[in-house]
């Protein structure tokens, strides 16, 4: 494998996400060359996904695009993977894991799909090798995936193996977490870049707090997890990452200037917050509460409050809720003068008790919900 070499990067991400991420990866120097509403493809090598993989915090996964072709059935699946040298990628100690996705009328069934991607390529490892990697669900060591759309088909090396999302420090996920992921691009969009104050109140598992820390302090969130798919390759170079994570880490700045506050009614969420901080090495930049959001300490210099508040889906907890999106428009009205108000929320009947005018509605899916992230400017003297 050679890791200088460019290949075809795509790098996915959760719909909505895609501008942040485009935005994240040109920062970086690199040039898109197409994009979707899940994707973004760069023509990069390997090195430069080792790169990606430690700073980008909107992307996913980053994929190298290892071969594709048309194909009109499983025998054919079968004769091109196995057709495809293995054995100079995957040591036949390794342990290998297969991830389809499959939208054509061919087979109906992606666990089909990957077991058929998986046999060619231990069956190609062991003739050559005379022996075969161990295979399973565990995203810990090789990951491939496979994409089946009519009749073409795509096979990429994931380099990030488990998905970017993890970033590993939140070990107590609480209520509704939101990936971590979409929490810095939720930040992006708020145009959080830590010259500012943020406020998050309701913060439950932190999540929002913690990436915010991370983009104060310009520390890439990659250097929180030491393993990737790209590590259990043959060929990976361990001295060139060695030297990478030290160049990312001397970038990370050492205290960001303005206060992280973030706060919640529930105790529990707080403890879980303060652990995970502790987790990501940022608890020192974060202040923590154990209060109603209306309590909330707002600091004096101007900055960014954002909340994302349950969204209350069963009768009952959605009529309490109104009360709670009410208070929230108060609130911000009363308490966060010449602050720039973000509420995230799958709930658009609940939106509209906060009772007041969104300058931006952006739109953004939490697994399969479709929200909203809602912007309030409250500008001094619209009390
Ligand atoms: C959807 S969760 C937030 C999840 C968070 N974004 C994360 O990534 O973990 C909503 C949080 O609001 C908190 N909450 C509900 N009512 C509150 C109130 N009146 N004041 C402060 N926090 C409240 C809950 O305890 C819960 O932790």
């Amino acid at each position: 494998m050679d890791m200088h070499k460019n290949e075809t990067l795509v790098i996915t991400c959760a719909r909505g996400v895609a501008e942040y991420l485009r935005q994240e990866v040109e920062q970086l120097g690199y040039t898109v060359q197409s994009a979707s509403e899940t994707r973004i493809d760069i023509a990069a090598s390997l090195h430069d996904a080792m790169r990606l993989n430690l700073m980008l915090r909107t992307g996913v996964n980053v994929l190298c695009l290892l071969k594709q072709f048309s194909c009109e059935g499983p025998d054919k699946l079968y004769r091109e993977v196995v057709s495809f040298p293995w054995e100079d990628y995957i040591a036949p100690t390794e342990y290998l894991s297969v991830v389809s996705r499959v939208n054509t009328p061919t087979i109906d069934n992606s666990v089909f799909a990957s077991q058929k991607v998986k046999d060619a390529i231990v069956d190609r490892i062991s003739e050559k090798c005379g022996s075969r990697p161990d295979s399973g669900p565990g995203r810990d060591n090789v990951v491939i995936n496979f994409y089946w759309n009519d009749d073409r088909c795509w096979i990429y090396l994931n380099t990030s193996g488990k998905k970017l999302s993890d970033r590993s420090y939140r070990k107590i996920p609480h209520t509704a977490p939101l990936q971590e992921t979409l929490a810095a691009a939720l930040l992006g969009a708020a145009g959080f870049d830590g010259s500012q104050p943020l406020v998050n109140p309701m913060c439950g598992s932190g999540t929002l707090a913690i990436e915010a820390a991370l983009i104060a302090s310009n520390r890439a969130p990659g250097l929180l997890r030491s393993n990737f798919g790209l590590k259990h390759v043959m060929g990976f170079d361990s001295e060139a990452w060695s030297v990478l994570r030290k160049e990312v880490r001397a970038r990370s700045k050492k205290e960001p200037p303005f206060r992280i506050i973030a706060t919640d009614i529930d105790k529990k969420a707080v403890e879980a917050a303060k652990k995970n901080a502790q987790t990501a090495g940022v608890d020192h930049m974060i202040e923590f509460h154990v209060c109603d959001f209306n309590d909330t300490p707002i600091p004096e210099e101007k900055g960014i409050v954002i909340l994302n508040p349950e969204y209350g889906y069963r009768l009952g907890i959605e009529r309490e809720l109104e009360g709670t999106y009410k208070r929230i428009g108060d609130f911000f009205k009363n308490k966060c003068t010449g602050y720039a108000g973000y509420i995230f929320t799958g709930n658009m009947a609940l939106s509209k008790k906060v009772g007041l005018k969104t300058s931006r509605r952006l739109v953004f899916f939490n697994a399969r919900i479709e929200c909203r992230l809602l912007e309030y400017h409250m500008y001094v003297g619209s009390k």
